[in-house]
């Protein structure tokens, strides 16, 4: 943050105007906080803001203001739910940023209750869980309503999300509990469950959140409670609201009582010196890395309740606790390199080299940048000081760039253009959604790259592919490691090399002779392969089943699709388009975006060549346009305008099935256009050019006669 006047040196016209922009900052956070289940900046320079903003308002007291963020616990509750008052409000906690306040907050005590230095004050330093806090709701001992916090007065009815949380007990497990109680605590997601939850959601392309606290907000506040039922919550219980008999005398006393309840309760410590605690706040920075939750401090709590009753509250948060927190999880160091590593399909990702830090009691050396727009828009140089953060103190990643730091003569990062570990070119394709370029780059090498080579080998014995039982990703990774296998052409030699330098397969402990004798039998059964399994297997980006077969129809062959792709031109990177480039983009089914990772995977010398390796080991089959006598077959066909009978795709498949090629444009060499309801421009380019147009119904006419 930009250095700022120090309070002390403001006048009150500046005070107030800061004042005014502090609350607007603080509240816009608060709303994506609380509301959104987001937050934009990181919790560490939040509590900055609000650090001033209260310093301001004490040196300042006649400018605060009754909306002003320091005198609201939380937000309103959201329209969503039904509202809950709080009968005892729920408070928030005052901050100790360091060892000072917390001293000021025990003299401060000592002051209130007229205690002297030698009385000892008993505490409980208890871990600060950064999740959601709820109040639940029981009577007679059984679970009957729990909300959230809002803003302290009055909170959401989440009862039935609620219900679903393992940590959250239906019935209180006493023998005689009051008739009332009502247990105050907070829900959060362990680190690992949420690393889990949020791969599970971008895989179903669903909200990814920032942090496990975020993700448990965000799955509390489902209208849906099954959906919160999936989700991995806990529970850990730390107070309580309104009781009809309290039964404790002390705040520790209630943490045991909780939990011979049934409520979960995270390690608390007693203390009854400054010392302790802060021993207490040691060890707990010590474990924070290694804790299954995350904290972002220590409460302090005044053990004795008749004391706190005196003590009481002070705007919304009672003056017998205070939460020190732990040190923001940002620090400084320098990237001494940047290394790109290939992922599995051939991504190329950057991946800085740190002078070694510890972050959360953690040793932090690498950090992943996203990707090259991520290093350019960050403008990250080798050389450079940055802040490292670990982002909801797990995955650790690079905040900024101290550029007033930044070394003369450091260069902008040149992103390679050619794959590190197979010198490949590594291109940036077409996303396929939006058309706009993938922001990855990608090494086109695919089969040879060996850093893809693994996976790609997997996806090509794979069932839909050359389906070679026997052979699966175990084994595969035995014989790449020993480097029997390396690229797919070697799976057709495997027996033949069968003990070249290396025990063979039947004398091995896990195979024995009877599976080697299978897995040779299985391969050996593949070496005659449809051109649509064959082309399948590549592992090309796009081509799947469906798209595979298109081109087999298509195409009739290997060889006669080789030609056509190989004389497609490919400059830099980019299809320089061509006859053979129109030709393959007229087929309906195939756009440009499927099309170029096609061409630029033939246009690769590499990948030639293990196509030529695999060509002399197995056979593909051309395609074998079904149908059998169908008059359709060989014949290239356009379909335009509504169809009535069936939908326009499964008139395509059928087509298909009965040996003809379907294409998207009319040319000279289609043979016949199908023209449904309100044909356009189609029916008017085959009027022009004297292609045969029939209407759906010679259109059936001519399918049903042959089936
Ligand atoms: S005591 C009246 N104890 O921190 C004091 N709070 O702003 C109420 N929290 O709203 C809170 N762990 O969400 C207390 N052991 C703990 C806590 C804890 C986490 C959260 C809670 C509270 C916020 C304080």
């Amino acid at each position: 943050m930009s250095a700022r006047k120090s309070v002390d040196k403001l006048d009150e016209k500046a005070a107030a105007a800061e004042l005014k922009r502090l609350g607007k900052e603080l509240k816009k956070f608060d709303v994506l906080y609380y509301e959104k289940d987001s937050s934009e900046i990181p919790d560490a320079s939040y509590d900055r803001l609000r650090r001033r903003l209260e310093d301001i308002e004490k040196r300042f007291p006649q400018l605060v203001q009754p909306d002003s963020p320091s005198q609201k616990v939380g937000s309103a509750p959201s329209e969503r739910f039904a509202k809950v008052e709080h009968k005892v409000p729920m408070l928030s906690l005052r901050n100790a940023f360091d060892e000072e306040d917390v001293k000021e907050f025990l003299a401060s005590i000592r002051n209130f209750l007229g205690l002297g230095e030698e009385d000892s004050i008993a505490m409980t330093a208890e871990p600060k869980i950064d999740g959601v806090s709820v109040s639940l709701r029981y009577e007679a001992g059984k679970f009957v309503r729990g909300a959230t916090r809002g803003d302290g007065r009055e909170g959401e009815d989440i009862s039935e999300n609620l219900r679903h949380i393992k940590g959250v007990p239906e019935k209180l497990t006493a023998r005689k509990c009051p008739g009332v109680v009502e247990v105050r605590g907070e829900v959060y997601m362990d680190r690992n469950d949420f690393l889990k939850f949020n791969e599970r959601q971008e895989k179903a392309g669903e909200k990814v959140f920032a942090n496990p606290r975020n993700a448990a907000s965000g799955s509390l506040r489902q209208l849906d409670a099954s959906i919160t039922a999936k989700r991995p919550l806990g529970f850990f219980a730390y107070g309580w609201g309104e009781m009809s008999d309290l039964p404790w005398p002390t705040q520790s006393k209630a943490l045991e009582i909780l939990k011979a309840w049934g409520f979960k309760i995270a390690p608390a410590q007693s203390c009854s010196s400054l010392d302790e605690m802060f021993k207490a706040y040691g060890k707990l920075e010590s474990a924070r890395a290694t804790l299954p939750y995350e904290v972002d401090g220590v409460v302090y709590k005044i053990d004795r309740l008749d004391w706190r009753e005196r003590l009481g509250t002070v705007s919304r948060s009672p003056r017998w606790a205070i939460a020190h927190k732990l040190p923001a999880e940002e620090v400084e160091t320098v990237i001494e390199g940047i290394d790109i590593q290939v992922g599995r399909t051939g991504t190329l990702t950057p991946v800085a080299r740190l002078n070694p830090v510890h972050v959360s009691g953690v040793t932090v050396s690498n950090v992943t940048i996203h990707n090259e727009d991520e290093i350019a828009r960050k403008d990250i140089r080798i050389g450079d000081s940055v802040i490292v953060r670990r982002a909801g103190e797990v995955i650790p990643q690079i905040v900024s760039v101290i550029k007033d730091k930044r070394p003369k003569g450091a260069k902008p990062f040149a992103f390679p253009r050619r794959c590190p570990e197979c010198d490949a070119e590594a291109l940036r394709e077409m996303n396929v959604g939006s058309g706009e370029e993938s922001v990855a780059r990608r090494c086109v090498a695919g089969l040879t790259c060996p850093a893809q080579a693994l996976e790609r080998l997997v996806h090509f014995v794979s069932r839909n592919a050359f389906d070679i039982e026997g052979l699966g990703r175990r084994s595969l990774e035995m014989f790449f490691k020993e480097g029997i296998i390396r690229h797919p052409d070697d799976i057709f030699t495997l027996e033949e090399r069968d003990g070249d330098g290396h025990t063979p397969l039947a004398e091995r402990e896990d195979w024995g002779e009877k599976s080697a004798r299978n897995l040779f039998d299985s391969i050996n059964s593949r070496r005659e392969i449809s051109i649509e399994r064959f082309l399948f297997a590549l592992g090309i980006r796009h081509i799947g089943e469906a798209t595979a077969r298109l081109l087999a129809l298509h195409y009739g062959s290997l060889q006669k699709l080789r030609a056509a792709l190989e004389s497609i031109s490919v400059e830099k990177g980019k299809v320089q388009g061509g006859a053979s480039w129109d030709d393959l983009l007229a087929i309906d089914g195939v756009s440009a975006v499927l099309a170029e990772p096609l061409v630029l995977f033939f246009s690769e010398e590499h990948n030639r060549n293990v196509v030529e390796g695999l060509l002399k080991k197995v056979k593909v089959l051309d395609a074998e346009a079904p149908g059998g006598e169908s008059p359709l077959r060989g014949k290239t066909i356009v379909f335009t305008g509504k169809l009535v009978e069936v939908t326009r795709a499964e008139a395509k498949a059928r087509a298909q099935m009965l040996g003809a090629k379907v294409v998207g444009a009319v040319s000279g060499g289609v043979d016949f256009v199908v023209a449904g309801e309100a044909g356009g421009s189609k029916l008017k380019r085959a009027k022009e050019l004297g292609v045969e147009i029939i209407s759906e119904e010679e259109w059936q006419k001519r399918c049903g006669a042959v089936s």
